[in-house]
């Protein structure tokens, strides 16, 4: 099915038809420079998770600024980005089961393909496919700091796992990683900076046990976009995974406002039933829920009250009552990544004109 309608480069934001996705590119690039200046400032790799934008054309522009290679959470979002011409990816999570294990291995033949693992029977069949392939592959001990997500323990577990891939045909053991997904988000500054710099500690601790044991690590990656100032300051850190900087969203700008928000969702009010009430076409198969309703852009006095499959309720009041159906709303998605997931296309946009419909090329690549 081809994409429905195809705006013209150069049309108005208020002209696109909606609900769009709508991506502020001088304020996205404007965030790509300033995280990727300050890392080289502080002598610090950048290696951006794409599950935020999930599209070749941002990589590329990480990458252009000085990124060292880009993250993905799915072998379906690595597959994406590998055709896009990415050839730096570290797949930031397990890859469990022989269908995702051969479709691992066959990216190597165009790119290099680092993974993690947290599990010897992991090691155990990636080794055996790529050797059967006669490619090799990248391995990274995910050490659990603090998250309790994935990953083991720092010191014995990491120990073991990081021999078994040293000596595992068609495995190169490049390090470790470890995401403090449990402080990112943390209002706080100053206890974010006391969680965030106990879980850096920790991981790089186990990189210098494995070194001590002979197990050098040419990776120690960790890092979300709320810590990247921290995380990125604690020595033996050699790269950073943030990933939510490039384009913000209503969640991470409660957080700080080091980076700028570029992604909105425009909508239209499609009925005005009673005053005090407007309601968009933008429900939650427009705007994910999952950290919070999102906010209207701009618009004194109205607030989403909220959201049904198709329909966004609002509730206007003051210079708000003046909506008329037909009008246009920009909303701020309190999760960027889980709304993204929702569209085909970005409508990319600088000063206000449309740029380009780019096509969201990993979206719904869960696999
Ligand atoms: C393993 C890993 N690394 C990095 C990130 C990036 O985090 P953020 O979006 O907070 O920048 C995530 C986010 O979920 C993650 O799961």
């Amino acid at each position: 099915m081809p994409f429905e309608y195809l705006p013209l480069p150069g049309a108005p934001v208020g002209q696109l038809d909606t609900p769009a996705l709508v991506i502020d590119m001088d304020v996205a690039e404007k965030n790509i420079s300033r995280l990727q200046k300050w890392a080289n400032r502080n002598k610090m790799g950048v290696r951006p998770h794409s599950k935020t934008h999930k599209t070749p054309l941002f990589a590329h522009k990480q990458m252009a600024a000085g990124a060292i290679g880009i993250c993905c959470a799915k072998v379906g979002e690595a597959e994406v980005m590998v055709a896009g011409g990415v050839k730096e990816i570290l797949i930031a999570n397990q890859i469990v089961g022989a269908t995702k294990i051969a479709r691992l291995v066959a990216l190597a033949n165009d790119a290099s393909i680092t993974v993690a693992v947290d599990d010897a029977a992991n090691v155990r069949d990636l080794s055996a496919a790529a050797s059967a392939a006669g490619r090799e592959i990248g391995v990274i001990v995910e050490v659990d700091t603090g998250m309790h997500r994935c990953g083991v323990d720092g010191g014995a577990a990491t120990r073991k796992l990081a021999k078994l891939i040293a000596s595992s045909p068609g495995l190169r053991f490049d390090g470790v990683m470890g995401y403090e997904g449990h402080v990112v988000a943390q209002r706080d500054f100053e206890e974010r900076k006391t969680e965030a710099t106990a879980a850096a500690r920790a991981l790089v601790e186990a990189a210098e046990d494995l070194r001590k044991a002979g197990l050098p690590c040419k990776i120690v990656s960790a890092g979300g976009t709320g810590t990247y100032n921290i995380t990125g300051t604690v020595k033996g850190i050699t790269d950073l995974q943030c990933g939510s900087y490039i384009f913000m969203d209503g969640d991470y700008l409660e957080v700080f406002k080091d980076f700028s928000p570029a992604l909105s969702v425009l909508a239209t009010v499609i009925s005005r039933p009673v005053k005090g009430r407007a309601v968009t076409d933008a429900g939650i198969k427009a705007i994910s829920v999952d950290r919070g309703l999102p906010k209207v852009i701009g618009i004194e006095g109205a607030k989403v009250a909220g959201l049904s499959e198709e329909h966004g309720r609002l509730e206007v009041s003051g210079a708000a009552e003046k909506l008329k159906v037909g009008d246009k709303v920009s909303l701020l998605p309190m999760h960027g990544d889980t709304t993204i997931n929702l569209y085909s296309h970005y409508a990319c946009v600088r000063k206000g004109k449309l740029e380009a419909m780019v096509e969201i090329a990993g979206r719904g690549r869960s696999r």
